[in-house]
């Protein structure tokens, strides 16, 4: 049911959707620069590819902080997916649950966590937008570990919104309305005083290991681990905070070197095929996580568009792979994919 291509999926959603929540979905801040570059900085990593192996059989599956996915690709969190399909995250979960990857809950979530946490058995995560009252920070944690959540995703990019200008003049009113409807819950707080010491505070008030999301500075992923965090996720969110900011994908082998091993390294932003979560592997990322892409298979399939999409992903990933010569999703050769700056 899905179009081929990224932007013709995009286009077809947008037809599904009202004009507001499109621009909800599209847009990015500023002047949406970041979201342009966060696509085409992936075609600046040229792929070499290995002849000469057997691929008759290719392992896609990975494991994220232990987790098993059945590919290296997961779920963004994205706020108010009940936008794009009435049943929004619950829809979300169930295809995630088929396809045997995880979720990362948006704490902007359309739904309540414990409703998405019940949709499907498959281990969910939770995104946490801190408050700068610790005791609602603290509230929100407690809540998703109760609700079954297997790790904390801190979004540490947020201390504010990004100023955004694309639907967001109506955009105040829509979303009114629909929290008069009980569509969508009132939009969450944020942090602007989210240091490393409350990031501290946060991880070690919790079993659950914390990831950091957002992350583009090599001497951030650098003290990290010293501040309680298990992974990171190189990150500018979509393009919708930072405007201008290095494409996650560029910021990529930096991060992974300064990481050096000690937590694990994701990165989002414009992953579109599977030839870029071949090259985000080949540059050290243990896993991609994928944002508007499933928002635009939601609007146009629900749950069934979601899993579409996700098959797609899995199809492309073994493809990219066999034709690059590589049969392990955890062992791709760094040597595969070379800067395009050198030719
Ligand atoms: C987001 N993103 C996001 N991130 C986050 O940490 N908490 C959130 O609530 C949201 N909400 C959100 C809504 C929408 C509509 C979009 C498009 C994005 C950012 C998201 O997690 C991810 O970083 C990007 O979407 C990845 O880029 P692509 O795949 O959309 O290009």
């Amino acid at each position: 049911m899905l179009p081929t291509s990224a932007i013709e999926m995009e286009m077809a959603a947008r037809d599904r959707m009202s004009a507001v929540a499109y621009a909800f979905y599209a847009s990015g801040s500023f002047a949406e620069t970041s979201v342009v570059e966060n696509v085409t900085a992936w075609s600046r990593w040229y792929v070499r590819p290995r002849m000469g192996v057997d691929v008759q059989t290719i392992n896609a599956g990975t494991t994220i902080l232990g987790t098993p996915i059945s590919m290296p690709v997961f779920l963004a969190p994205c706020g108010f997916n009940n936008l794009a399909h009435e049943e929004g995250e619950l829809a979300v979960a169930r295809a995630c649950a088929k396809a045997g990857t995880v979720q990362v809950l948006s704490s902007a979530s359309g739904r309540d966590p414990h409703e998405v946490s019940n949709a499907s058995d498959s281990p969910k995560w939770y995104q946490l937008y801190a408050d700068n009252d610790p005791a609602v920070t603290d509230e929100r944690v407690a809540s998703a570990a109760e609700a079954g959540f297997e790790a904390i995703v801190i979004t540490v990019d947020t201390p504010q919104l990004g100023v955004r200008y694309r639907g967001i003049a109506d955009f105040e009113a829509f979303f009114n309305e629909l929290i008069a409807k009980k569509i969508v819950t009132p939009v969450t707080t944020f942090c602007d005083r989210l240091d490393w010491t409350e990031l501290e505070r946060i991880a070690s008030s919790t079993d659950l290991p914390v990831v950091l999301k957002g992350v583009l500075h090599p001497d951030d992923a650098r003290r990290a681990p010293d501040h309680g965090a298990s992974a990171v996720i190189v990150s500018n969110h979509g393009g919708r905070q930072m405007d201008g900011s290095i494409p996650p994908i560029l910021a990529l082998p930096d991060i992974v070197e300064a990481a050096d091993g000690h937590i694990e390294v994701y990165v989002d932003g414009g992953v579109r095929t599977g030839v870029d979560v071949l090259r985000a592997l080949a540059l050290g990322a243990r896993a991609v996580l994928i944002g508007r892409p499933y928002l635009w298979a939601l609007a146009i399939g629900g749950e069934a568009g979601v899993t579409e999409l996700l098959e797609r992903f899995r199809g492309e990933i073994t493809n990219a792979m066999a034709l690059a010569g590589q049969t392990d999703a955890q062992r791709i050769d760094p040597s595969i994919v070379v800067s395009a700056s050198k030719y």
